[in-house]
């Protein structure tokens, strides 16, 4: 038996969003985002058309739910604000918002949780995206807004900010596939939603750092470290390649504050680069972040492409392909490969190549499909496979410390089981069960075992 513990003050908890967990109540004031609008319109695409007003009713119930995190012993949360909750129509503060978010960071503080909050989490409001969304250069402008009056209204209690969730989302399923609205392939599109996400970040840390309210402010991004199939070169190069589109697009510049040159001569070769907004060189180096947050779920397994690059229709894969390794262990209720060591890859790598700059484990979880086949005669969810899942993650990041990884925390997907996007309550991640009928929360095996290792900072195994 060994005992892993972890550094002192560790951030133990959970990540949530907005719009996976608020739902919307009639007069509430928010505007509609893109999810709203998609669902209007296509109910059909949406796993048995379960929309976002059906959430788990943080809105309603945030006292519950943080007084239900306390009893797993979080010590902090993650979510984000809706910005067209915040700011229904773009200018006009909803009052109604204001007083939500108060009392939800104020709840959270009272109950000894540090709320981390989050500005952006794949819910551009509507009237935004009809003017292009992160296509439209002012957008940035727009962002900027948005950020500063969050830092105004609530600076004075939250200490740690970050500007997006996985940026890379809405750029690949958004423009490079159609899982996000508006649902286009089309990569020079694609490269410039990712190139003015970032510029809006950076504009978004400038503003923080006008603002004076002290406390850090971040980035979270999803890093899938790229295993190539063997040692060849033409494989190794399509790793290189999967990772300089998939991680090195928002980290480089996040982090070390300038766009990987390889990136820019690919881009430049096949007609891909956007149109420049003048100072971008500066604003980016400027305003470079404080923390990193680090989404793991599973790595990419790469083989060199095997198609010929058609010019007339670039995507990131024209220049690798993915294979599936026979040897990999896959969840067998989600479809996603398990592969625990990647934690470690990724906090080597920072250490190596991004000034070990501090970062947490910022989402790291298991989605379980037709979950109540595990459920007990007491209506306990006896998810073991998800505390060996969360254990052996652990443990690889407990190595990492000890070697001198830079990581304060670690937060799991999620809390209670939420809505997501498409896949509505298809795959359920929470500590909690969600009875979607009753609103009733259940707390899994799984959250009576996170609320030991929290309390105690770390677990025997
Ligand atoms: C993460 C996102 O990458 O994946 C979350 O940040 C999302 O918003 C989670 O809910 C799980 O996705 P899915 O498709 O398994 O429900």
């Amino acid at each position: 038996m060994t005992h892993y513990t972890f550094p002192d003050h560790f951030l133990w908890g959970a990540a949530a969003s907005a719009t996976q967990t608020e739902g919307t109540v009639p007069g509430d004031g928010k505007g509609e985002n893109i999810w709203d609008y998609w669902f209007k319109e296509k109910p059909h695409l949406f796993y048995q058309q379960i929309g976002p007003g059906k959430a788990s009713d943080f809105y309603q119930q945030y006292e519950t739910d943080i007084t239900l995190m306390k009893t797993l012993n979080f010590n902090s949360f993650r979510t984000s604000l809706s910005w067209s909750r915040l700011l229904p129509n773009g200018k006009t503060l909803n009052q109604e918002a204001v007083t939500f978010y108060n009392n939800m960071i104020n709840e959270m503080i009272k109950q000894g949780i540090e709320p981390i909050i989050n500005l952006f989490h794949f819910d551009m409001p509507m009237y935004l995206q009809d003017n292009g969304g992160w296509e439209n250069p002012d957008i940035i402008e727009a962002f900027r807004y948005y950020a500063q009056t969050a830092f105004q209204l609530f600076g004075d209690r939250v200490k740690r900010w970050t500007t997006f969730n996985e940026p890379i989302v809405p750029v690949e399923m958004g423009y490079l596939n159609t899982y996000h609205y508006p649902a286009v392939i089309d990569m020079k599109r694609a490269v410039t939603v990712a190139y003015h996400s970032m510029l809006s970040s950076a504009k978004a840390i400038e503003a923080f750092k006008l603002e004076k309210i002290g406390g850090e402010i971040g980035i979270i991004l999803n890093l899938t470290p790229s295993y190539p199939r063997s040692d060849d070169k033409e494989d190794q190069q399509g790793a290189y390649l999967a990772d300089l589109f998939y991680n090195r697009s928002f980290l480089d510049p996040s982090v070390l504050g300038y766009y990987p040159g390889d990136l820019l001569t690919l881009l430049d070769t096949y007609h891909l680069l956007p149109e420049r907004i003048t100072g971008d060189t500066t604003l980016l180096k400027a305003n470079t972040v404080d923390f990193l947050g680090v989404n793991y779920y599973q790595p990419r397994r790469i083989k060199q492409s095997e198609a010929p690059i058609d010019d007339k229709n670039i995507t990131p894969e024209s220049f690798f392909s993915y294979y599936q390794d026979p040897n990999r262990r896959m969840n067998p209720y989600r479809g996603w490969e398990i592969y625990e060591r990647g934690l470690y890859d990724i906090a080597m790598r920072i250490k190596a190549d991004y000034q070990n700059i501090p970062w947490y484990v910022s989402e790291n979880g298991m989605g379980v499909s037709d979950e109540e086949r595990f459920m007990d005669k007491d209506g306990v969810i006896q998810d073991d496979y998800r505390i060996d899942f969360y254990q052996e993650h652990l443990k690889w990041l407990h190595l990492a410390i000890e070697e001198g990884a830079n990581c304060f925390g670690f937060h799991a997907w999620t809390f209670i089981d939420n809505w997501s996007w498409l896949n509505a309550y298809k795959n359920r991640y929470g500590f909690y069960r969600l009875d979607l009928d009753t609103q009733e929360r259940t707390v899994k095996k799984s959250g009576q075992w996170f609320s030991q290792v929290a309390q105690s900072n770390g677990f025997s195994h």
